[in-house]
């Protein structure tokens, strides 16, 4: 009722001099940081506010999700996460948060392939060699991650279980810094998204090995790549979607202010030809309805709910 009363104010979004924050749960440099900084920029032009990106990472998101979540719903802090908002209700059982009460939805932003990339100098040069590879180093495999609730830890934990086998796992803050260690050689294997792994692929920093969708993909650098469901993995398939959030109480004119923006944003082709460039479709305007987000995401919960239970994964 307050935030209602305060008429004038709302109005006013966003108002003059004032940044409008996207805050970023996981690593700068990494998947969730690129689309988030090239979203900030369309959004510069079609919300008319300097949209300024804040890395809180963390936990497998857990902790910057927090963080909006008790922000002064005003529409100047706002979260851009992905598959996550989905995963973290089962994996955790203690959360600062609720996902379905405590959120404002702004609409879905994209969809991103994922591809499995191993260390620049191991030894398997494609998929079946890396079938090959795995199978003689057995309980010797370290896996990298961005934590608990991440993508890639839901990529790898759906690829364990597909292998019915166990690697070490490794948890990092985002993939961004698993990627470095990756390129060193500290670990072994990587699951992540095509908007971190793309430009590695191409300059040839890392091996590429599969993606994770159900057809090849077209980006140029990836498309030799084959899926794992045509690899002998029947039907693995992981796609991951981002969404942006406001916290729960923020003034209904001020979200519409910011959803319409960002169906603006969405729309602008340079934007699309960043993602594009990086293997990700981006979102049509149905998708960035605030109610069907909502839908989209305690359908997504209660999906991977069934798998999170199933693998037995849980932290506190
Ligand atoms: C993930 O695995 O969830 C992502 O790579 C997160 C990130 O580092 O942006």
């Amino acid at each position: 009722a307050v935030a209602l009363a305060s008429g004038a104010q709302a109005t006013d979004f966003p108002a003059k001099g004032k940044n409008v924050t996207i805050v970023v749960p996981f690593s700068a440099g990494g998947p969730t940081d690129r689309v988030a900084r090239d979203l900030a920029e369309a959004l510069r032009k079609s919300l008319g506010a300097t949209v300024v990106v804040d890395n809180a990472a963390g936990a497998g998101s857990s902790i910057g999700t927090a963080r909006v979540a008790r922000a002064t719903p005003d529409g100047y802090t706002l979260l851009l996460n992905h598959i996550g908002m989905a995963t973290m209700p089962s994996l955790y059982r203690k959360l600062a948060f609720s996902v379905p009460n405590d959120f404002e939805y702004l609409g879905i932003v994209n969809d991103v392939p994922m591809t499995l990339i191993g260390r620049p100098n191991l030894p398997a040069n494609n998929y079946k060699e890396l079938s090959g590879w795995i199978a003689q180093n057995k309980g010797k495999i370290n896996l990298g991650n961005a934590g608990l609730g991440s993508a890639s830890h839901l990529c790898g934990l759906m690829y364990q279980s597909a292998l019915k086998l166990d690697m070490t796992v490794v948890p990092y803050k985002g993939t961004a810094p698993a990627i470095t260690d990756l390129i060193g050689g500290q670990i072994d294997l990587l699951c992540d998204q095509t908007t971190n792994t793309t430009s590695q692929i191409e300059g040839q920093k890392v091996k590429a090995y599969a993606v994770t969708t159900t057809q090849r993909l077209q980006t140029a650098s990836l498309k030799t790549l084959p899926t794992l469901a045509e690899s002998g993995l029947k039907d693995f398939q992981v796609t991951i979607w981002h969404g942006l959030y406001a916290p729960k109480g923020t003034p209904a004119d001020v979200l519409a202010k910011i959803n319409t923006a960002l169906k603006t944003a969405l729309k602008d082709p340079e934007f699309i030809k960043k993602q594009e460039g990086l293997g990700a479709v981006v979102a049509t305007d149905q998708r960035i309805e605030p109610a069907e987000h909502k839908k989209f995401v305690q359908a997504e919960i209660d999906k991977w709910g069934v798998v999170i239970k199933a693998a037995g994964t849980y932290a506190d």
